[in-house]
């Protein structure tokens, strides 16, 4: 209540992405104890083991993630799952530092429950983010770490592989899982990975590096997504679930924000005003569960789905859960829901396995195809 009432009009006086600092930074001074975290990870974690599933080898408490582009330079992953979350995706992360657009780049339009942003993968870049993990650690040793990798802007297409590769192999020893980023509309390009010839390329030798470092480190392979876009044209998406079926990474995370604009009820003229960008929250989360929906039809239920893209209570990630999706993950829904968001989602998910005479969220997976 506090959260709607006061915290969160207050925040929305800030320019988003300062607003996005100040309360981290301030979530970061309270948490700046291991005491202050377990009290704070006591109230927001949903303990039931029916939340819990084994999904591409690695074990979740619950089916709640933060998405990709919250935390870019992995300055927070530690004390993130305090607030509930299953695992924290961070990035995501360029071969190279870049500084992204220029500001103003990230939009709230509240009447639509969504955000448009341009951010254009501003981050340090992999090798300062991985000096960040070595010098640093888990708050426990069960969070979930995934990495998110993707392209830095003045690379050309044709060298997007070594951008990928190097990220790959320097961040290598910190992921639980990686997530390939081809999806993303802010950087001119990019989604051109998606096609079938650069993709099948990109997969194949991030693979091979895999199974090289793997070995190397006398460790097992680490789990590789793919996060797409929901703006594929069906034949795009056939070539994805073609690829997918050939290459086998271990995931998909779907879906990035989209480029469209339609069903918003915020003016016209603001949303020219605002410009190019990705849209993400309320208008995405039809938009999102129906690719997700495909895939897990197309793809017989056998490669595991991340479902994201307007999540924005307990019942719309029930339903992307329905639809075939694993897991889950958020981040507008978490910006305009607050930090009892992931909890209340927990807790709905627990009384949906419950009214539905299920033994555990696995059971619902793909329930509504
Ligand atoms: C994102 N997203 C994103 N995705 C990604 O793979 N890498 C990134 O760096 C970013 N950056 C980013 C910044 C901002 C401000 C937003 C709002 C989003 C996309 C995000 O992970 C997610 O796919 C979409 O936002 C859709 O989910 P929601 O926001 O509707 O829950």
């Amino acid at each position: 209540m506090l959260w709607q009432s006061l915290a969160r009009p207050l925040l929305f006086c800030l320019p988003a992405e300062r607003a996005h600092y100040f309360s981290m930074g301030a979530f970061q001074m309270l948490m700046s104890s291991k005491w202050a975290v377990k009290q704070y990870r006591r109230r927001n974690e949903v303990n039931d083991s029916r939340l819990q599933s084994e999904v591409f080898g690695l074990t979740f408490r619950n089916p709640v993630g933060l998405a990709a582009g919250f935390d870019k330079d992995a300055r927070w992953y530690s004390i993130l799952p305090a607030l509930g979350f299953g695992h924290v995706e961070v990035g995501t992360l360029t071969g190279q530092s870049q500084a992204g657009n220029p500001k103003p780049r990230l939009f709230r339009l509240p009447k639509d429950h969504a955000i448009i942003n341009r951010m254009g993968f501003n981050n340090r870049g992999s090798d300062a983010a991985a000096r960040r993990l070595a010098s640093s650690s888990k708050s426990d040793p069960g969070d979930i770490l995934g990495v998110n990798i993707g392209k830095t802007k003045i690379i050309p297409l044709e060298e997007a592989v070594s951008d990928y590769l190097f990220s790959f192999e320097r961040l290598f020893a910190f992921a639980d899982y990686f997530t390939v980023n081809v999806s993303s509309p802010n950087t001119p390009g990019l989604r051109q990975l998606q096609s079938r010839d650069p993709l099948l390329d990109l997969l194949t030798r991030i693979k091979a590096l895999n199974l090289k470092l793997a070995n190397d480190h006398e460790v097992p392979p680490k789990p590789v997504l793919l996060k797409i876009a929901p703006d594929l044209s069906d034949e795009l998406l056939a070539d994805i679930v073609s690829i997918v079926k050939e290459i086998r990474p271990d995931g998909i995370i779907a879906t990035n924000t989209t480029i469209g604009r339609d069903g918003l009820v915020t003016p016209g003229s603001k949303i020219d005003a605002i410009g190019n960008g990705g849209l993400s929250g309320a208008p995405l989360t039809a938009i999102s569960r129906q690719v997700v929906e495909t895939l897990y039809r197309e793809l017989d239920g056998q490669t595991p789905i991340i479902g994201l893209g307007g999540i924005m209570d307990g019942e719309s990630a029930w339903k992307m859960i329905c639809a075939g999706a694993s897991l889950i993950q958020t981040y507008t829904g978490f910006i305009y829901g607050g930090p009892k968001f992931v909890r209340d989602i927990n807790r709905y998910l627990v009384q949906k396995i419950q009214d539905a005479g299920m033994e555990s969220i696995a059971d619902a997976v793909g329930s509504a195809t």
